[in-house]
Formats: C-alpha cells, sequence, structure tokens
C-alpha cells in the first residue's frame, strides 16, 4: 500500500518586512532585491521560537484529519534553526502539541530537509515501524541572519509547514519515487560555524571579534551549483517515471531565487503557469518553503485529487533532491 501525505497545513508569522525595510540597514534597494531575487517581502517572527510556529500548524494538520496528537506515532522536525541545541525541536513540539505516543528526532539538511524527512517518514512507514508520521519542516531564519550583510539578510524569511504520512489503500494516489543527493565539497559556500559549542569550536578559542555564528553564503557558487542540481533531479525524475511536461500538473520548488525556479522549469519544460511560486511573499525560509508552497496551493483548492506534483529542491549541504508524488486529498 502506497505512503501518502493525508493533511498539510503551514504557519507564517504575522509581521509583514518589505524590501524597504532594509534599505536603511544595509546597502540595498527593493528593485536590486526584486530584480535578482524575486523577494517582495518577507515574514520576521517577532516572539517566540520555531515550535511556537510549528505549533498552530501540527494542531490545523491533526484537525483537517480529524485526529488528536496522541495517534502520532513519530515527529520529524528538518530545520538548521531548532528552539535550542538540545532538547530537540521535535522534543519540544512532541510535549506542546500532546502527541504523547510519539518519539522523534530533529532532521538538519537545511533548505532539502523537508524532502529528506519525507523520505525519512515514508521509510518508517514501509519499514511498519510506524503508522503515522508527523513531518515538519521551517525555519526561523531571523535568528541566524547577519543584518548588516546586504548579500543575505534579504534573501531569508521565517516560517514552516507540516505534513501528515500515513498509508492508504488507494493505488492511484501517494509518494511515488524519489532522487536524494548530497555533496559535501558543496559547504565551504553555504555554512554557519557552531560557535560556543562543538568540538570543532570550544567557546575559549573563538574571540568575540570571530563571528561566523550567522549565515555566511558565497551567492555565485551556490547559484551556478542550485540552477544545475535542482533542474538535473527535476528532469531525472520525469524521465525514469515516462512523464512528460503535460503529465505534470504542479512544479513545487524550494523558493530561493526566482531565477534558479525558472532555470529548472524551463528544463522539464514546463509552463509557467505549472509552478508555484511564493518567494515574493516569505522569501526563503529554508526547510519551510515547499510544505508552505504545498499547504497554500492545497486550502486554495488549486491542488486535486490525482495531480502529479514534483518537489524540488537545493540548499547547504549542498544537498539537494527530488520527489514524484500524486496528490490524495480530496478538497
Ligand atoms: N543589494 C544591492 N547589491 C547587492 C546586494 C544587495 N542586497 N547583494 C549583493 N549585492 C551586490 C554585490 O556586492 C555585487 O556587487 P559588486 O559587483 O560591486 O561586487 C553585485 O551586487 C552582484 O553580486 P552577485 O553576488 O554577483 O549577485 P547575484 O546576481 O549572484 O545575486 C544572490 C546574489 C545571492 C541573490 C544570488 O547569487 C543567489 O540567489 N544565490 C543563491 C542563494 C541561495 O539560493 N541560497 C540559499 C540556499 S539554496
Amino acid at each position: 500500500m502506497p505512503v501518502t501525505i493525508s493533511s498539510i497545513a503551514h504557519f507564517v508569522p504575522q509581521d509583514i518586512f518589505p524590501n524597504s525595510y532594509f534599505e536603511d540597514k544595509v546597502e540595498t534597494s527593493d528593485e536590486w532585491i526584486q530584480s535578482r531575487t524575486g523577494i517582495k517581502e518577507r515574514r520576521f517572527l517577532m516572539d517566540g521560537e520555531l515550535s511556537d510556529m510549528l505549533l498552530p500548524a501540527v494542531q490545523q494538520c491533526l484537525s483537517e484529519r480529524g485526529i488528536g496528537p496522541e495517534e502520532i506515532d513519530c515527529v520529524i522536525v528538518a530545520t538548521i534553526t531548532p528552539d535550542n541545541r538540545f532538547p530537540s525541536a521535535s522534543a519540544t513540539l512532541q510535549h506542546k502539541a500532546g502527541m504523547i505516543n510519539a518519539w522523534g528526532y530533529d532532521l538538519s539538511a537545511a533548505c532539502s530537509g523537508f524532502l529528506y524527512a519525507l523520505m525519512s517518514g515514508v521509510g518508517l512507514i514501509d519499514s511498519g515501524t510506524c503508522k503515522k508520521v508527523l513531518v515538519c519542516g521551517g525555519d526561523k531564519m531571523s535568528s541566524i541572519l547577519n543584518f548588516n550583510d546586504r548579500t543575505t539578510c534579504i534573501l531569508f524569511g521565517d516560517g514552516g509547514g507540516v505534513a501528515l504520512l500515513e498509508r492508504t489503500e488507494d493505488k492511484a494516489i501517494g509518494i511515488q519515487d524519489s532522487i536524494l543527493r548530497m555533496d559535501g565539497k558543496g559547504g565551504q559556500y553555504l555554512y554557519m560555524s557552531d560557535h560556543g559549542d562543538g568540538a570543532k569550536a570550544p567557546f575559549e578559542k573563538y574571540p568575540e571579534e570571530v563571528k561566523e555564528h550567522y549565515v555566511i553564503q558565497d551567492g555565485q557558487s551556490v547559484f551556478k551549483s542550485a540552477v544545475v542540481g535542482m533542474a538535473d533531479v527535476s528532469a531525472e525524475i520525469m524521465e525514469r517515471n515516462n512523464l512528460t511536461s503535460d503529465d505534470i500538473a504542479w512544479l513545487v520548488p524550494h523558493q530561493a531565487n526566482l531565477r534558479i525556479i525558472d532555470a529548472t522549469a524551463r528544463r522539464m519544460g514546463l509552463d509557467p503557469s505549472k509552478v508555484i511560486i511564493n518567494i515574493d511573499k516569505f522569501g526563503n525560509t529554508t526547510a519551510g518553503t515547499i510544505p508552505i508552497c504545498l499547504s497554500e496551493l492545497h486550502h486554495e483548492g488549486k491542488l486535486k485529487y490525482g495531480d502529479k506534483v514534483i518537489l524540488a529542491s537545493f540548499g547547504a549541504g549542498f544537498t539537494w533532491g527530488s520527489i514524484l508524488l500524486t496528490w490524495g486529498i480530496k478538497s
């Protein structure tokens, strides 16, 4: 029996920060940001942590499926910004949501986190270990941004989404195929050092003036790899499943840069109307972008039962991948 997404929800903070917010902080402009990235505004969480954003999404996701939190067997949180280094964000969320029968763990794969977590959840169900797995992806990127660095601070936002995975008897739907990739050589181009704890960076070795405890990126190197990586796996998953662009209802890509998304869609031969874009509203919410896009599409009534969807991502690591699924929630 296939494994399918049986419910989905998302949360974004209410406080909106347009591009103009950055104009008196760093040397930038609304025109530069929009033309180079496609971002118009993003949300930042003013009060609270990652689990405070995921909690309402968990509650909505379970309520729409009509089940209680005690029915969840496992909760996986894909994030690079957990509330604390430990305990895990999954443990915090498990407690806040009352998922008293769930175990769980955090998964670190940056912008590909939701895809990695989704396939981990499928594996847990396929192996018979779990029946209902809650897969969460989200980040509070504002907590790790250097607001003096114009090359990174304008790119990101806060938010997250939650998908419930379970078996279905309906063989026409579910998660059908995945390609997940990783190349650690890319680590030098996008990273955040772990000062203050950890074996690599004991506190006393890092004087106050060495500040790498925020996102550091060589944008052009990431851009070049992302354009190739995301397009490659998206085209490959179509080819090996004998799908043409007519068969695909939606591409749900990671929202890092509109130009990366456009390149992927072109490579797949997809009409732009089939490509989901919300980077203009939310920026790059890292592990949050794909579940937020899916949830918006579903709740707007656009995602129909039987639609073939390709999810695609690229992120720090480097990590990247694509997933092919047939949507199974009847709206
Ligand atoms: N406002 C104005 N100018 C800026 C700027 C900003 N916010 N950020 C950078 N610039 C400047 C640069 O300093 C550079 O100036 P110079 O020519 O005088 O040196 C110029 O704009 C061009 O910079 P460049 O880095 O070549 O721009 P770009 O077209 O590559 O766009 C990114 C920069 C970051 C938007 C782009 O590289 C990108 O999206 N990379 C991938 C990021 C990503 O996806 N990360 C998340 C993980 S997937």
